[in-house]
C-alpha cells in the first residue's frame, strides 16, 4: 500500500537522529515537505544533506521543544517556507533510567519539560495552522513504557503516560475541527535510546530482543516510522484518539 503524503508540510521535532531523522528522510522520499527540528544543529544539517542529496524538499530550525518561543518561531518559518501546516511529529524526547529514589527533582523536571511540555506546546502551536488548512494530524511519540510498569522506569513511564492520555484529550478536543491525534507505542529501536538501555541493563540488543520480543527483535526505525507515515496520510483518516503499539507482539501477546 502506498501512502499519500504526497505535498504534505510535516514538522518533524528531534529529527537530528534516530527515529525523527528516519521519519524526515521517508517523507521527503514520499514528496512531503520536510520541516526537520532539533536542538542538534550538526545532526540537523546531517538530515539535510540526505534529503538534499535525493532532491527532497527540507527546511532545518535549530529549537529547543521545552521554549514556546521557539516553538512559535518553528511554525513562523514554516509557513513563510511552505505556506502552513499539515502534519506535526511530536518525536523528540530522552530517556532516563533510574531508581526513583535516586531521580532528583531537576532531572524529573527536565525529562517533563522535554517529553511532556514539548508535546502540550506542539500541538497547541499546531492547532491554529492545522485548523487554518481545514485539519491535519498530530502524531505523538508514546513508548510501550505509557501500557505497564518497568523497574526503573518511573519517570520515563510517568511522561510517556501522559503523552499516551493527552493525545485523547486534544483527539477529543479537535476532531471536531478534522484535526486527528494519535500516539504511537515502540518498543526498544535501534537508537541512541536502545545504546543507552545495553549499557544500563548490560546486555546486547539482539539479546534483549530476542528475550524480550515475540517476533525475535529490535524495532529498526522504518517500522516505526511505516505507522507515523500511515498516521500522517490519507488513509488513516478515519483514526483519532488511538494507540497503535509496534513492539514485536511485546506487551500484547505471552511467548508460550
Ligand atoms: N529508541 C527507542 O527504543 C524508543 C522506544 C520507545 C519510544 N521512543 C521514543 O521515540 C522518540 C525518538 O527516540 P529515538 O530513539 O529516535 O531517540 P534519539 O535519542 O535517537 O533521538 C532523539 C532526538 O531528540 C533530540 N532532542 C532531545 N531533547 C530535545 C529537545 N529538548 N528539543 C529538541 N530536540 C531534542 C535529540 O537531539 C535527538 O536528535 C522519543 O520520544 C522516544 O522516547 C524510543
Amino acid at each position: 500500500m502506498s501512502t499519500t503524503v504526497k505535498d504534505k508540510i510535516v514538522v518533524i521535532t528531534g529529527a537530528a537522529a534516530g527515529i525523527g531523522q528516519a521519519a524526515a528522510v521517508s517523507f521527503a522520499q514520499q514528496g512531503a515537505k520536510v520541516v526537520a527540528t532539533d536542538m542538534n544543529a550538526e545532526g540537523l544539517q546531517e538530515t539535510a544533506s540526505i534529503i538534499a542529496k535525493e532532491g527532497g524538499d527540507i527546511l532545518t530550525v535549530v529549537h529547543d521543544v521545552s521554549q514556546e518561543d521557539q516553538w512559535i518561531e518553528v511554525f513562523k518559518q514554516t509557513e513563510e517556507k511552505f505556506g502552513g501546516v499539515d502534519v506535526l511529529v511530536n518525536n523528540a524526547g530522552i530517556y532516563i533510567i533510574s531508581p526513583v529514589t535516586e531521580i532528583t527533582l531537576e532531572t524529573w523536571n527536565k525529562l517533563m519539560a522535554i517529553n511532556v511540555t514539548g508535546v502540550f506546546l506542539g500541538a497547541k502551536h499546531a492547532i491554529p495552522y492545522l485548523e487554518k488548512r481545514g485539519g491535519g494530524s498530530i502524531i505523538n511519540l508514546s513508548s510501550i513504557a505509557a501500557l505497564r510498569g518497568t523497574a526503573g522506569h518511573a519517570l520515563y513511564g510517568a511522561s510517556k503516560g501522559a503523552v499516551r492520555t493527552m493525545t485523547k484529550d486534544l483527539a477529543a478536543e479537535c476532531a471536531s475541527r478534522n484535526i486527528r491525534v494519535n500516539s504511537v507505542h515502540p518498543s526498544y529501536v535501534r537508537t541512541a535510546m536502545a545504546d543507552y538501555a545495553e549499557k544500563t541493563f548490560g546486555r546486547s540488543a539482539e539479546e534483549l530482543g530476542k528475550a524480550n520480543v515475540p517476533l525475535g527483535r529490535m524495532a529498526e526505525p522504518a517500522d516505526i516510522t511505516n505507522m507515523v507515515l500511515f498516521l500522517a496520510a490519507e488513509e488513516s483518516s478515519f483514526l483519532t484518539g488511538s494507540e497503535y503499539i509496534v513492539d514485536g507482539g511485546q506487551t500484547q501477546i505471552t511467548g508460550v
